[in-house]
């Protein structure tokens, strides 16, 4: 993933950002009620800590909520990988001005702790990275969220999603073409070292090494991209990634974990919509521990 070119700074990621083939506009747009109901909860005064997960270059989605809200004060840090994108957000990326202060980590989004963090974030975002994630490594990510949400704050995770009726498929270990270049997003020992519950034999459809759900997700955004104008060649990228790393669980499976990762966690899921048949793939769970700030948006 590190050197990956759709995420560097010679690749097309902006413009598939720009298209809107993945749904960004509807993310602010949804995202924003969220967090004006959650900032009823707190005073005007106070420094709302905002953790962006798997941030990128250019973290427009979460940004662009906050700016809804100029007379409030964030506290922005941001985490990602490449040091590409942690370059340019740290020094190109024109914050709003009501995010007083930033810190950009160049660290594992799936490991929040090897940034060094505060203690609890009232937001937490992570756009478009869940999808490489095994149900392993979504359940260890789901533990480490729930130790990090403040009990009135909020995760908003706007992803891609296999459909609930379609088979699950799994994520090879590596690389198809090298086998050194492994796909695990955590250290084996951090996998090893919790209890996990047996979520991919219980709840998970059986591995169907060829779902064929992921060639017509794959096949509609490389249509979307070049119908919204991202070019062939971004669109030609943007599906050589997609079948090679993206091997998205359900939704009914994220409710499953986060649920399993810790019981006093609540999730709702918003939907995009019905207006583009992409819309069936991509959605917005939102999990807090307060059921309270779910009822009011
Ligand atoms: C699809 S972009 C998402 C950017 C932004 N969050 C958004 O919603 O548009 C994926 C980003 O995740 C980063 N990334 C991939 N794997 C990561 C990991 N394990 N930890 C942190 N960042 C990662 C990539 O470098 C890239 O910048």
């Amino acid at each position: 993933m590190r050197k990956e070119k759709l995420f560097s700074k010679d690749g097309c990621y902006s413009r598939v950002v720009e298209s809107n083939a993945l749904f960004h506009r509807e993310t602010i747009t949804r995202g924003s009620r969220v967090i004006k109901a959650l900032l009823d909860n707190y005073e005007p005064n106070q420094t709302i800590n905002v953790l962006d997960l798997a941030c990128g270059a250019e973290p427009v989605s979460i940004t662009e909520m906050l700016s809804h809200f100029p007379e409030r004060n964030f506290s922005y840090t941001g985490i990602d990988i490449n040091p590409d994108q942690v370059n340019f957000a740290q020094h190109h990326f024109d914050f709003p001005e009501n995010i007083h202060e930033t810190y950009i980590c160049e660290g594992n989004a799936w490991d929040p702790k090897s940034c060094s963090l505060k203690d609890n974030y009232d937001i937490i975002f992570m756009g478009l990275n869940l999808h490489h994630g095994t149900p392993e490594e979504v359940y260890y990510l789901a533990m480490q969220i729930s130790t990090l949400l403040s009990p009135q704050g909020v995760y908003i995770n706007h992803d891609v999603y296999r459909p609930n009726d379609q088979p699950y498929q799994r994520r090879p270990e590596h690389h198809p073409d090298n086998i050194n270049e492994s796909f695990s997003l955590l250290e084996p020992a951090l996998i090893e070292g919790v209890a996990l519950p047996d979520v991919t034999k219980n709840e998970l459809a059986q591995n169907s090494p060829d779902a064929k759900w992921r060639l017509s997700y794959s096949k509609l955004l490389h249509q979307s991209l070049i119908d919204q104008h991202a070019g062939v060649e971004c669109a030609d990228s943007t599906y050589k990634h997609v079948n090679m790393r993206d091997y998205p669980i359900s939704l009914n499976d994220f409710s499953y974990i986060f649920k399993k990762a810790d019981n006093d966690l609540n999730i709702k899921i918003i939907r995009y919509g019905k207006a583009h048949p992409l819309m069936d793939y991509i959605a917005m769970p939102v999990v807090s521990k307060s059921r309270d700030l779910l009822n009011n948006f």
